[in-house]
């Protein structure tokens, strides 16, 4: 839409930019540029103009949009980013791209989702104006085995994101969920699908949902979850710079994938599980009961190493953990 290339060259420029330089980069008419800041100025962004010097922001509403992310990102990234008002869950609307044809990088991103996906077939809270929901689609060339490293090194690579917009770090609680002051502020929901002659891996739907601005949660979660901004005393964070240095952090590691220690290093700086006493509960649950442990230690594959309360030694590559001291487990 026009609106967002004329927000991007706005965003981007310090001082005044011209309507002259916009409409002839932008390859419009002024009479257009003048229509599509009327629209911007709509939606809450403030922008003066002076006869002399054009048009220059002083503030900006915290609206997710293609312009306001992708102003933040290099020109070419904005090829493959779609950015809605309200999907159903981000995850598919992307694999309905991937299945046409899109190519690995596309990120799907909305500002509010009434359908949003959580793990293990649970919800995710989704309300408008307040978190990030952001898909983005990877096609390794590689077979399944390491494919469960991909949301370990998804934690990382949103926890990275997160300190460099706003400069605070995140814990990662086992296996992906990202934590500050021990309550949930982000989860991932990877969904991968498989060719089934070759064993090898068609896509990967990598779901990212932060709450970034949300000032409170219902009762049943608000004992789990919390906000950016929640703790941080009510103050609002723009989620575009968030939004886009996700996608920064996700073209990274899907260049470094799949050979990087990196990961695994700062995957153990930031894990709060390993040496905690943790009940461990398999993907399928029978009769609602889990095990319970000293978490010892995450292997080279991320892998969980737990002691359990019978002396026995294992390594959990999947399914869930209760932390003692986190999300009232007691
Ligand atoms: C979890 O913690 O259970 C995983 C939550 C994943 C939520 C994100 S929001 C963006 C993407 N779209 C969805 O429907 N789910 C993921």
């Amino acid at each position: 839409m026009l609106k967002d290339d004329v927000l991007k060259l706005i965003c981007r420029e310090k001082d005044y930019i011209s309507g002259e330089a916009i409409s002839r980069k932008l390859g419009v008419s002024r009479a257009a540029v003048n229509n599509a800041v009327k629209t911007l100025r709509d939606e809450g962004y403030e922008i003066i103009s002076s006869t002399n010097r054009g048009y220059h922001l002083t503030n900006s509403p915290d609206l997710l949009s293609k312009g306001s992310v992708s102003a933040l990102l290099p020109d070419a990234r904005s090829t493959c980013l779609h950015v809605f008002d309200s999907v159903g869950s981000t995850n598919n609307v992307l694999k309905d791209l991937a299945a046409k044809g899109a190519v690995s990088g596309t990120v799907v991103i909305a500002d509010h989702q009434t359908g949003g996906k959580g793990r293990r077939g649970r919800s995710f809270a989704s309300p408008s104006g307040a978190g990030i929901y952001l898909s983005y689609l990877f096609r390794p060339e590689s077979g399944f085995d390491k494919i469960s490293d991909l949301t370990s090194w998804t934690a990382v690579a949103v926890a990275d994101a997160i300190k460099r917009a706003y400069d605070f770090e995140p814990q990662i609680k086992w296996v992906n969920d990202l934590l500050m002051n021990r309550k949930k502020i982000c989860g991932i929901l990877t969904e991968v699908s498989v060719e089934g002659e070759s064993g090898l891996i068609d896509t990967c739907i990598i779901g990212i949902g932060v709450n970034v601005n949300e000032s409170s949660f219902p009762p049943e979660l608000s004992e789990i979850a919390t906000s950016i901004s929640i703790e941080n005393g009510g103050r609002r964070f723009a989620r575009p710079v968030l939004a886009s240095e996700i996608i920064r952090s996700m073209d990274e590691l899907t260049g470094n994938w799949p050979d990087s220690s990196y990961y695994l290093e700062r995957y153990r700086e930031l894990n709060i599980t390993a040496g905690s006493e943790i009940t461990a509960y398999p993907l399928k649950i029978e009769n609602g009961s889990g095990r319970s442990g000293t978490a010892i230690g995450i292997n080279d594959d991320f892998s969980l190493r737990v002691r359990f309360r019978d002396g026995s030694v294992e390594d959990l590559k999947s399914g869930e953990v209760s932390v003692r001291g986190l999300y009232g487990y007691t």
